[in-house]
């Protein structure tokens, strides 16, 4: 899978993909991402990207010029699967369209800045748009890094044990089981008793039936 974010603060995608399972993804070769400057595409010497807004207001607009020559530009070698604006009144990011985004080859991912991106933009070249919650970020960017992060866990391979996925929070509706681990007893307080049984049948009707009352008591709208 490979990754395109285009943006005007690249510096602050440079950490997210560094470390840890986005890291092992891009060493391994399953997920590429890279971060082009939206400034490669400004319109003067000055890094122009954008301007004031017509009709008047608080606030600038990120120009067509510069995005539509750095997407036709990628668009031509990378042929993108989707086309994705981030933006707080695109559809709210979950685990569902991380799942269908995973199974695409090429995408490009847009960070809007200011007031956003000029409308024509959006209808003309945007094939996606996604919010990852109500509420307006300073801009796109950490938003990109929150869905490169839920799409590259699911690309198999990425994960160690393959099968841990599967069993996430929200994969099937329900949110995830409680878990233990060493000590068995920390401080009085114990392990449930049915996940030292070794019986593999109970542990998992066990493991479903908290995950059905977790979902219950903390996201019924999940039900
Ligand atoms: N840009 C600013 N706020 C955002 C949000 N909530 N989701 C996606 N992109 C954004």
């Amino acid at each position: 899978m490979n990754i395109h974010i285009l943006s005007v603060v690249p510096e602050l995608l440079e950490s997210p993909f560094g470390h840890s399972i986005m890291k092992r993804a891009a060493d391994k070769g399953l997920m590429n991402v890279t971060v082009h400057h939206l400034r490669n595409w400004a319109v003067n010497a000055y890094g122009m990207v954008d301007d004031y807004q017509f009709g008047g207001g608080a606030g600038m607009v990120m120009m067509c010029e510069p995005l539509a020559n750095a997407i036709e530009e990628l668009n031509k070698v990378h042929q993108f699967d989707e086309i994705i604006y981030m933006t707080p009144d695109g559809k709210v990011f979950d685990q569902r369209m991380a799942n269908g985004l995973s199974m695409k080859g090429s995408l490009l991912l847009i960070c809007g800045h200011y007031k956003g991106i000029d409308e024509r933009i959006r209808e003309h070249y945007i094939t996606m748009e996604i919010s990852i919650g109500d509420f307006v970020l300073s801009g796109g960017e950490l938003a990109a890094a929150v869905v490169v992060d839920a799409i590259g866990r699911l690309i198999p391979g990425v994960l160690n044990d393959e099968t841990s996925a599967l069993f996430d929070s929200f994969q099937d509706n329900l949110l995830a089981p409680p878990v233990y681990t060493r000590p068995v007893d920390f401080r009085g307080m114990k392990v449930p008793d049915v996940l030292m049984s070794g019986d593999h049948k109970k542990i998992e009707e066990w493991r479903h039936e908290m995950a059905v009352k977790r979902t219950e008591e903390r996201r019924p709208d999940l039900l």
